[in-house]
């Protein structure tokens, strides 16, 4: 049984911490998945890390929807979240209701994120009246980079502390089941996260939210572009590749690979017959 809304939502009354983390592929979700990350998140990171984009603006539904398939068919228990892409949920309501569908019917996904505050109340709104659970994401919003003039933290004068705050609440009344908040300042989203009742996953929040959520990217040491202060690596699987690639090209070169053990055999006399 795949992990629910209800369940996530009980995590934060019991205080249980939750976990987590993006995936893009089926290898990758599995393995995330087996190791027991209740929440996963097709992020439109995807665009940076697997395409890479320089930001995430240029991904398509079709980019998603083609990245949810594969998360779903690797991870069998996580709840899996699917980024809605630039432009796709803002133009109208109709066309929000569009293209979130399409992430749940078409892609597999069992819930949605939108960028924003106040702004996508009244979207959110209509999808969760329409059974699309919703989640929110707040403070460094990458789809609003040029408006936001790069990749700052957010929330540290009044006016945009006083927006951050009011915000979470309107996206907890129009019904989202969880907020991400990204790049806050620490005891701000410490009293975001015991003002609100539903969860908030931070990233670059501090460690009062009720979760977090890392890029897998990132935490792995994959994708070493843009190496972000909130980010931790708890591996380093490009300098991994990288020496293990390294070793297959010398020993290819030297004809050190393949050796028998990994090559096949056949009957002697088929060959000798074939040489007559
Ligand atoms: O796209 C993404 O990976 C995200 C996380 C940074 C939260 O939105």
């Amino acid at each position: 049984m795949r992990v629910t809304i209800s369940e996530i939502k009980a995590m934060k009354q019991r205080k249980e911490k939750i976990p987590m983390l993006t995936a893009y592929d089926y290898v990758t979700a599995k393995i995330i998945d087996e190791a027991g990350v209740p929440l996963i998140l097709v992020g439109d990171s995807l665009g940076m890390v697997m395409l890479g984009y320089e930001s995430t603006i240029p991904v398509t539904m079709d980019d998603m929807i083609h990245h949810i398939k594969a998360v779903v068919r690797g991870a069998n228990k996580a709840l899996i979240v699917g980024d809605m892409p630039f432009m796709t949920y803002h133009t109208s309501v109709a066309d929000a209701l569009h293209n979130a569908g399409r992430l749940i019917q078409e892609g597999g996904a069992q819930a949605v994120k939108l960028e924003g505050g106040e702004v996508i109340a009244e979207v959110v709104k209509r999808l969760v009246d329409c059974g699309i659970p919703v989640m929110g994401h707040m403070g460094l919003t990458p789809q609003s980079m040029y408006q936001l003039s790069g990749f700052k933290v957010q929330g540290k004068t009044p006016e945009t502390a006083r927006k951050l705050f009011k915000d979470a609440q309107i996206l907890e009344q129009a019904g989202a089941f969880s907020i991400v908040l990204e790049c806050v300042p620490a005891p701000l989203s410490k009293l975001i996260t015991e003002t609100v009742s539903i969860p908030i996953i931070g990233i670059g929040a501090g460690p009062d939210c009720d979760g977090q959520v890392q890029v897998s990217s990132d935490m792995l040491g994959l994708y070493c572009d843009l190496v972000l202060k909130h980010a931790k690596q708890y591996a380093r699987l490009a300098d991994s590749i990288k020496t293990a690639v390294t070793d297959y090209v010398t020993e290819v070169k030297s004809s050190s690979f393949p050796t028998m053990k990994q090559s096949y055999t056949m009957d002697e006399s088929l060959l000798e017959s074939l040489q007559r």
